[in-house]
């Protein structure tokens, strides 16, 4: 009895291991079949200089000459001053008169450090993490191109030193190629890339070709024309799929080596905006009218009136993060209500992403337009110039006219990060539009290139007072203007003693207008110090 179930216990086990085998088998099989026949090859996309680039430059650095070392010099300040130094400082300007509106007469360059946004206990954690970030942003944002290459001297290669770009997984042609040499038996060179293979277009009599289809490339002839013309017919092609980064190509002959680098990237994909047939502007197919509420809404209606009267058909994108909010109607508006209390940056950033026109005017909820507010004269300058963003001038109601323009400059500092330098004033005026000049930063006025706005974006971070954070952030990629005869104004807003102010005025002022020693300038000065890696910085 025990026997015979022991001898079914053993068929069963059999059976199951051979069930086990033959769907091992077929698992095996299914797998091999779905499995991808190409090669996938791995791409090193850590952040970092890759060794070969930083090799070569250590390399290509020029020996300290001991003869040259000897030869006495002297020093021109004015022009050796001008060079940047190892570290930077904010110095403001001391003295000056003590009256009311003394900055606004005689203004004067003031200093703020900024890593009082943190306390002392932090600070040092801040900084480290900081540092950390930073050393990351930097390997991502440099190439083996952005590397400096030296071109030794009395080298008989030719080769291209700039210019070189190559698509990803794509072939071009190395033009440029040469070899000028003394006379000799024979003729042999090496071409190494490092993120893709060297091949030939063509191949030319009495050359041999040894590599061809790898990295390293030999090419040897006792002919040099004969190796000179296979010179041209050299053809690069990228091999490992990582864009926006570049191939290091040394290129070699007895004794003398040359090093060049070639762009791998995608081309700049537009983003390109219908614009309509006619010949002179049409504003309502160009621009869309950007502004964000809060609680001003007799202030926002005015603007929409305003707006209505010249420009019927232009659309009126509003953000609105107030508490209750009303309803906005009418033709051509689009009103994007949010939570309670978002905030400046985080409704200029929703109303900016909505926009579809190729241009976006930002305005103010308690602006006015006036026959003075023609758009069409922003539009030209926009269409005619390289400009990102020009703005306009705002007139008060006491009649003063303010554009607000800054230049922004930023010294590069050590460890403890850079200085930022605001002052008033602009860069030249522009050539064609006597009434606009080249500045850095402009008033809350402005028209824009949406695609370029949008890229900058507006830092939802900043809640309240905020403005030229934009700039900040924008400083390298927006090219901005201001034009002094487009005007808009400004409902009032100097507060006389004998007018009440409305409860919503109220609670707008408790909310836009904190103390300055509030968190809103710390959070402000935070970010200066941590995101944009400032130390300190000075205005006027
Ligand atoms: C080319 O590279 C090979 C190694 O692959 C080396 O032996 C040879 O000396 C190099 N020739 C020149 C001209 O640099
Ligand atoms: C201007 O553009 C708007 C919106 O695209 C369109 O409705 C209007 O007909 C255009 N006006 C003219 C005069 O072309």
């Amino acid at each position: 009895m025990s026997l015979c179930v022991a001898g079914f216990r053993m068929r069963s086990l059999r059976k199951t291991v051979l069930l086990a085998i033959l769907v091992s088998v077929v698992l095996v099989f299914a797998l091999l079949h779905s499995w991808p026949t190409r090669a996938y090859s791995t791409v090193d996309v850590w952040q970092r200089l890759g060794p070969p680039g930083e090799r070569l430059l250590e390399e290509k650095l020029p020996e300290p000459d001991h003869q040259l070392s000897s030869i006495p010099f002297h020093v021109r300040d004015g022009v050796a001053s001008l060079l940047a130094r190892n570290g930077c400082v904010c110095e403001g300007e001391s003295g000056g008169v003590n009256l009311p509106f003394a900055q606004l007469l005689f203004p004067r360059v003031s200093a703020h450090p900024l890593h009082t946004a943190f306390d002392a206990s932090e600070l040092e954690e801040m900084k480290k993490r900081r540092a950390k970030e930073y050393k990351s942003f930097q390997s991502r944002s440099k190439t083996p191109a952005d590397a400096l290459i030296i071109a030794e001297a009395n080298s008989p290669l030719q080769y291209p030193t700039q210019g070189l770009e190559v698509r990803p997984m794509k072939t071009i042609l190395i033009p440029g190629l040469a070899l000028h040499d003394v006379p000799r038996d024979h003729y042999s060179l090496n071409i190494t890339a490092t993120l893709g293979v060297l091949n030939v277009a063509a191949e030319v009599e009495e050359v041999k070709i040894n590599g061809d289809g790898e990295m390293h490339m030999t090419l040897s002839s006792t002919l040099l024309p004969n190796l000179n013309r296979q010179l041209q017919f050299v053809t690069y092609t990228n091999t490992l799929f990582h864009p926006s980064t570049a191939d290091t190509v040394q290129f070699e002959s007895e004794g003398h080596q040359a090093v060049f680098s070639i762009k791998i990237r995608h081309g700049v994909t537009p983003k390109l905006y219908n614009t309509g047939s006619k010949e002179e502007y049409n504003v309502s197919a160009l621009v869309t009218i950007a502004t964000k509420t809060f609680l001003r809404y007799e202030k926002l209606q005015n603007l929409i009136d305003s707006i209505r009267r010249y420009y019927p058909t232009i659309t009126i994108v509003i953000a609105d993060d107030s508490e209750n909010p009303k309803a906005i109607s009418g033709p051509y508006i689009e009103h994007y209500i949010m939570p309670f209390g978002k905030g400046w940056f985080a409704g200029r950033n929703l109303a900016v992403s909505q926009v579809t026109t190729k241009y976006v005017l930002w305005v103010d909820d308690d602006f006015i337009f006036t026959a003075n507010t023609r758009l069409e004269k922003l539009v030209d300058v926009l269409e005619k110039t390289t400009l990102d963003l020009v703005g306009g001038a705002v007139r008060e109601a006491t009649g003063y006219t303010a554009t607000y323009r800054q230049t922004i400059s930023i010294e590069l500092g050590e460890e403890d990060g850079d200085c930022l330098h605001m002052r008033r004033g602009f860069h030249h005026v522009i050539e064609g539009f006597p009434n606009c000049v080249v500045t850095d930063g402009v008033i809350n006025f402005f028209l824009a290139r949406t695609d370029k706005v949008q890229q900058v974006g507006f830092d939802p971070r900043l809640a309240r007072v905020a403005h030229l954070e934009f700039f900040i952030d924008g400083l390298g990629s927006l090219h901005v203007g201001s034009c002094d005869d487009v005007i808009i104004n400004h409902a009032t807003k100097i507060k006389l003693p004998w007018t009440s102010q409305s409860e919503s005025d109220k609670t707008y002022a408790k909310f836009r207008y904190p103390p300055a020693s509030s968190d809103a300038t710390r959070t402000k000065n935070g970010l200066l110090f941590f995101k944009n890696r400032f130390q300190c910085l000075t205005h006027n």
